[in-house]
């Protein structure tokens, strides 16, 4: 492909299981070297998704180009280029990081010494060099997520594929893996990461898809998905109660505000802005020419919760089918 290259197309794909469709005519591209989001609720699909890249699954319909290698013709090219952190992952609990990161390095062909050399230097990239002789039985779960990605690294992977890679972390293991995905990305690894975690796609990826039921119901960057559903509110509080329709009047007549809401009540007004410094400064302004006094003001961006909830009309589809 000239000009930019995609690391994976994925174009139409389908896969069902009974009268499922796990997949439903599912589209994405993600450009080399970036982190691309995949976000969506339980049973969306993702792991279908990860796992027909990743050759695990047949395709059914549809066509998938992982490294530029169609997936169905060519699955043993296709794994020689990629890494795969599953949602289970296999390792063997006796066994210390070290041992295990040899024992896929042997498993990889790597030989004696390559595979030592190639856990030595993982363990030390993700912290794990004190704790390597350690069963992994013995490991926290920030640690065994650590050592499941230095397992998927083994072989350089161009391609990583990440399943869900902080489920059930605390926040401090949930942190401790973000900063091991960050410090991949610099070396031009592609990463395609699934998570149900709004924070996490937000953190990591560079863009985001949306998916539920099998398929992309929106996708773009964490800011512009945030746009799609409305954008900033600005939200004004007013001192005095009786000031609150003055106020409402005065953010009505500012242009880039769009309708205004009101607190029946309260003493709040907040209304859509488009352009969130530009409408913060005439506010401001405006109501302090027009004599009123303020309590607090804030412009809110929705979080990506909100745009998901709004997205797929908070109401998954998963098991009802
Ligand atoms: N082996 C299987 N047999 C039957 N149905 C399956 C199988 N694997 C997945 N499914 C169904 O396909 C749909 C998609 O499942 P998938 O595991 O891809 O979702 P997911 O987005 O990874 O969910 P989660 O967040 O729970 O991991 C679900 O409805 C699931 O029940
Ligand atoms: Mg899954």
């Amino acid at each position: 492909m000239a000009g930019r290259e995609q690391a994976i197309i994925a174009e139409g794909l389908r896969k069902t299981y009974g009268a499922k469709k796990a997949l439903n005519g599912l589209n994405m591209t993600v450009p080399s070297g970036t982190v691309h989001g995949v976000l969506g609720p339980n049973g969306a699909g993702k792991t279908t998704f990860v796992r027909t890249l990743a050759t695990l699954l047949r395709v059914e319909g549809g066509r998938a180009q992982v490294a530029g290698i169609d997936v169905a013709r060519h699955p043993d090219e296709v794994r020689r280029r990629i890494g795969l952190l599953g949602q289970a992952a296999a390792l063997d609990e006796d066994l210390s990081g070290r041992q295990n990161l040899e024992l896929f390095g042997r498993l990889h062909h790597l030989g004696a010494r390559r595979a030592a050399a190639r856990a030595g230097e993982l363990l030390e990239r993700f912290g794990l060099a004190d704790t390597g002789r350690k069963p992994v039985k013995a490991y926290s779960g920030g640690m065994r997520r650590r050592l499941d990605l230095a397992v998927s690294l083994i072989i350089h992977p161009q391609i990583l594929f990440l399943d869900e890679p902080t489920a059930g972390l605390d926040p401090r293991g949930r942190t401790e893996v973000w900063n091991a995905v960050r410090s991949l990305v610099g070396g031009g690894t592609t990463v395609l990461l699934t998570t149900q975690y709004l924070e996490e796609a937000d953190q990591l990826a560079d863009r985001i898809s949306l998916i539920d039921s099998g398929r992309v119901i929106a996708d773009g960057t964490a800011d512009e998905l945030k746009a799609k559903v409305g954008g900033d509110r600005i939200e004004v509080v007013v001192h005095d109660a009786g000031q609150v329709a003055a106020a409402a009047a005065v953010l009505a007549g500012i242009p880039g505000v769009g309708a205004v809401d009101r607190d029946e009540d309260g003493r709040r007004v907040s209304a859509p802005v488009a352009d969130r410094m530009g409408a913060l400064t005439r506010v401001v302004r405006t109501l302090e020419d027009a004599g009123i006094e303020v309590e607090d003001l804030a412009v809110r961006r929705p979080t990506l919760d909100e745009v998901f909830m709004q997205l797929t009309g908070g109401d998954h589809e998963e098991e009802s089918a």
